[in-house]
């Protein structure tokens, strides 16, 4: 069975998506927290943007923000189950759209329209062969100066002797992404390769990319990665639940 039809069964019929995605968030103290004192911080040179592109939103964990940081959004999942959810959810919010795809292409998408892509906690399960056809198709549908940040496996790098508890793709490596994106004539602008669950290694990397950067990129390797999850949720969801309506 190829990546792409496992990813699809597991996704469209046999996980529960009674929580929404939530449940993924526990570390951060909600999703909010976790956008707002994780993923936020290392996008916001990016957002607002005009039009935003989601590979794999799911149920709309992180949807929900982007959409109100762009003026046009489209939303790209394998899962028709997923599909139906972001529709479902999002029906009030007419600059949203979203799509099901063969989970390698972005055929919604004209090319050279995305001022900034986005995906978290989904890409991590897809193969080198996935990432390798998505990478190419990413840039096609970047503007010149967009932006793209994945998030994806670095399992081939730092998963040696590890339980892949994570289900994360076992063949992919930050470098070979690297390699990747400059073979499709893109620039590598940062890789943070991080840390998730309870290990230390870096099984994990999230990459910004696009057709500018700068010769050599930023490489990072953020072990502490869950342990900035864990004082978001210690320190700073207790605000992320707050709105001057709630006091
Ligand atoms: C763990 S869920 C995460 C969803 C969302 N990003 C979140 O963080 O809540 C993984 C998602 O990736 C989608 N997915 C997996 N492989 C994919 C692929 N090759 N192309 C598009 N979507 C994919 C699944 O359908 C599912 O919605």
């Amino acid at each position: 069975m190829s990546n792409v039809q496992f990813n699809s069964q597991y996704w469209d019929g046999l996980y529960d998506w009674q929580g929404a995605g939530e449940e993924w968030s526990w570390l951060w103290g909600g999703s909010r927290a976790q956008w707002l004192g994780s993923l936020y911080p290392r996008i916001s040179g990016f957002l607002p943007a005009k039009s935003v592109l989601e590979i794999a939103p799911g149920f709309g964990r992180w949807t929900q923000f982007l959409l109100s940081a762009c003026d046009k959004y489209q939303g790209v999942d394998l899962s028709q189950e997923c599909v139906d959810a972001c529709v479902a959810r999002f029906s009030q919010i007419s600059k949203g759209a979203f799509f099901k795809n063969d989970g390698t292409s972005l055929d919604c998408a004209e090319s050279g329209s995305i001022d900034f892509l986005f995906s978290f906690d989904s890409l991590v399960h897809a193969t080198s062969e996935v990432i390798a056809a998505y990478v190419p198709e990413i840039l096609r549908v970047l503007t010149p100066s967009g932006v793209a940040f994945i998030h994806h496996s670095n399992w081939k790098e730092s998963g040696d002797g590890l339980s892949n508890e994570h289900g994360r793709a076992s063949d992919v490596a930050a470098d070979d992404v690297v390699k990747m994106i400059s073979n499709a004539g893109g620039k590598v602008i940062i890789q943070e390769k991080i840390n998730w669950g309870y290990d230390a290694q870096c099984i994990d990397c999230l990459t910004l990319f696009g057709w500018k950067g700068p010769d050599e990129p930023v490489v990072m390797e953020n072990h502490d990665f869950m342990l900035e999850g864990h004082n978001i949720r210690k320190y700073q969801s207790p605000y992320s639940k707050l709105t001057s309506a709630s006091n």
